[in-house]
């Protein structure tokens, strides 16, 4: 992925085949860290992803970015290429924190850089039921964000299933579908193909 935003490569020279028919993966490597030293210098930095991707044209029907939380050229290229973003939380408390300075970032690419990014919301990931330190986190939160931003109903749980699935390369859906943490992914999709605007 570096070259596509370093060096004249386009997309369809970094994204390699899947396992799964019409998914392909530009993947992510260290040398990113360095992309990201060498675009500091380099003209047109924010917006060379949404370059790559207006190259691309309608070779993809939705493309997923997954991105740093913190502000970084990295950052403001998959903001400025982005239409929506989703936030994911982990659970803990103190994963809150951090929310209200990412919901800054975005309003300042908003404003700055892309007026059509939508965020489309919030995500508790890594959730567990049985704990009350989680239930009362996501109690706050969404009485936080409440008008603000919506919390999507789904919830990801904590779950082996999501680890071991890492571990072998493979989506969680595909290797353990009828696992808590599949269905709760499956529910998200719908959830969010349900707010696409229009
Ligand atoms: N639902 C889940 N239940 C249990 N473990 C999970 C779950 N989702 C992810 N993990 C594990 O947590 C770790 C971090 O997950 P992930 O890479 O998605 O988080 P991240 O916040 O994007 O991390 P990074 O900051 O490195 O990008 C991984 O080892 C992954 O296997
Ligand atoms: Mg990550």
């Amino acid at each position: 992925m570096s070259h596509a935003l370093t060096t004249d490569t386009v997309l369809a020279d970094v994204v390699r085949p899947t396992l799964i028919e019409r998914l392909t993966l530009a993947p992510a490597h260290m040398d990113l860290a360095y992309a990201e030293e060498a675009l500091t210098r380099s003209v047109g930095r924010d917006l060379r992803l949404k370059k790559r991707l207006e190259e691309a044209g309608s070779q993809y029907e939705f493309v997923v970015i997954d991105s740093p939380a913190q502000l970084n050229v990295l950052t403001i290229n998959t903001m400025a290429a982005a239409t929506e973003v989703i936030v994911p939380l982990h659970s803990q408390y103190y994963s809150f924190v951090g929310l209200a300075q990412l919901l800054e970032t975005i309003r300042m690419m908003q404003s700055w850089v892309n007026p059509g990014l939508v965020i489309s919301g919030a995500l508790v990931t890594q959730f567990d039921k049985k704990s009350a330190l989680h239930r009362r986190a996501l109690e706050r939160l969404r009485t936080e964000l409440n008008g603000k931003i919506r919390v999507f109903q789904t919830v990801i749980p904590h779950g082996l299933r999501a680890q071991q699935a890492a571990e072998f390369h493979t989506p969680v859906v595909r290797l353990f579908p009828n696992s808590p943490v599949a269905r709760a992914y499956k529910d998200l999709a719908a959830e969010v193909a349900r707010v696409q605007p229009a």
